[in-house]
């Protein structure tokens, strides 16, 4: 994608977005809680197994004073068959950490949000993104993989600097619209441009793939490649 494309590529995906977004229930408003919980039991665990963990635990603690106040054993029970413990242990220490160092109150600025437990720069950038429209970038696997096709970037993306660079690409084609943005991205990555057999026919921003431009928007992201460990006789390494 060419800079210049980027308020064109931004309504196409917009667009795409409100006509095809699914519905979720962590998706009915813009508590910056609800999305909280949402964004945490989604870094592990599908859609589909999330939403009625999500009810359930929002019916049980729907506030963050309410979670803050419940027994650590009680959120755990609330967790059951989501796996990855620590994301609700982490939850609830956050959810005290709002109450004690917030009033309570979700913190909308990403050095003050990044200071509550189990919130990292992904996390950050999708609770503030989606609550907020804070034009802060929310780069996971989905969103590595759009932006790597779209610039047919074949820099490894397990390697730290990439990533960081790819954030910075992100973060400059974030609009206004920042929350419906970042979840555009994070479905256009789980419904259309999946790893294998994309479906580059039904995707709203193909115009803009470089990746596709080429043919092979399967041979991106390239991750790991390994630089073969070259063999030698024993005489030339002496
Ligand atoms: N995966 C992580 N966060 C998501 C969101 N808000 N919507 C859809 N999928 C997601």
């Amino acid at each position: 994608m060419h800079d210049t494309d980027i308020p064109a590529f931004q309504s196409a995906l917009l667009k795409w977005f409100r006509a095809h977004a699914r519905e979720m229930p962590w998706r009915a408003n813009k508590d910056p809680y609800r999305i909280w919980v949402s964004e945490i039991m989604l870094q592990q665990t599908q859609v589909n197994t999330v939403r009625p963990y999500f009810e359930r635990f929002i019916r049980s603690f729907p506030t963050v004073t309410a979670l803050a106040e419940a027994p650590l054993d009680t959120v755990l029970k609330h967790w059951e068959g989501l796996g990855y413990y620590s994301r609700a242990r982490n939850l609830h220490k956050g959810a005290q950490q709002v109450v004690s160092q917030f009033g309570g109150q979700m913190p909308r600025t990403p050095d003050e949000i990044r200071r509550i437990s189990g919130i990292g720069p992904y996390s950050a950038g999708a609770i503030l993104s989606i609550a907020f429209d804070v034009p802060e970038p929310a780069v996971d696997g989905n969103v590595i993989r759009v932006f790597t096709r779209l610039d047919a970037q074949g820099d490894d993306v397990s390697k730290t600097p990439v990533v960081k660079a790819l954030t910075t690409r992100v973060r400059s084609t974030i609009p206004a619209a920042a929350g419906d943005f970042n979840q555009a991205l994070m479905e256009l990555g789980a419904l259309v441009c999946r790893p294998d057999n994309p479906l580059c026919g039904a995707c709203p921003v193909q115009a803009f793939c470089s990746a596709y431009a080429q043919g092979k928007p399967e041979q991106y992201p390239v991750k790991g490649k390994r630089t073969p460990v070259k063999e030698m006789p024993l005489w030339v390494a002496l």
